[in-house]
């Protein structure tokens, strides 16, 4: 499963792109406007730090404006993937940029049938959201289950984007389940690494290595 972390902070970003364990980055207009800066200055940037897809979502709903926003996006660094919402006029543009090569990421997706008209417009990533499922009581992983039959089931080529991921577990489940890709916020993705057992065991082993009064170097 690859990684994209989810944030607009490219301090963060430069941080875990130095791991090398970090496969791509998710914005959204949330996330730009949490930054403080300039929408196309910090795609620019991130652009810079990774190799990897970094999404970039359009703010038109107009399928024409949506068109003309990704083309500006695109033109930014060869590895912007273009977010589009996951209606109509969004499928509509999804096609069509599919078509001319350009890489898109459909996004808001809360339902299987949703992820199924995503993929038949040729989306290169669909985004459901799991975080927001769960949080009005419905089950975020089962969706992701759901998308994940359903595109084995025809081949669809579409990568399953596990996005508003708020837990380690939540990590875990849709590694089980097989999503493509988990998208993960910077304190999510840094908690992986983290196990209680492994702080205690590395602490006794450092003070047994410290009786041994040996040195390694
Ligand atoms: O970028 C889309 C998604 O990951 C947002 O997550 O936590 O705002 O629901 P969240």
């Amino acid at each position: 499963m690859k990684f994209f972390v989810d944030t607009a902070d490219t301090a963060e970003i430069q941080e875990l792109e130095a791991t090398g364990l970090l496969d791509g980055v998710t914005t959204n207009p949330s996330l730009i406007a949490k930054s403080g800066r300039q929408f196309k200055d910090v795609i620019k940037e991130i652009c810079g730090i990774t190799k990897g897809d970094v999404s970039a979502e359009v703010a038109a709903t107009d399928f024409e404006t949506m068109i003309k926003e990704a083309h500006e996006l695109r033109n930014i660094a060869d590895n912007v993937v273009i977010k589009l919402p996951l209606t109509f006029d969004g499928l509509k543009a999804c096609k069509q940029l599919t078509e001319d090569g350009t890489k898109t990421n459909v996004t808001l997706c809360f339902s299987a049938n949703q992820a199924l008209l995503a993929a038949k417009a040729g989306a290169t990533y669909i985004s459901p959201f799991i975080g927001r499922l769960d949080d009005i009581h419905m089950d975020g992983l089962e969706l992701i289950r759901e998308i994940r039959v359903i595109y084995d089931n025809f081949g669809f080529e579409t990568e399953i984007l596990a996005a508003s991921i708020r837990t380690p577990n939540h990590v875990r489940e849709c590694a089980i389940i097989g999503a493509d890709v988990a998208t993960v916020p910077p304190a999510t993705l840094k908690a992986l690494v983290k196990h209680p057992l492994t702080d205690k065991g590395l602490d006794a082993f450092l003070t047994d290595w410290a009786k041994t009064g040996q040195s390694i170097l």
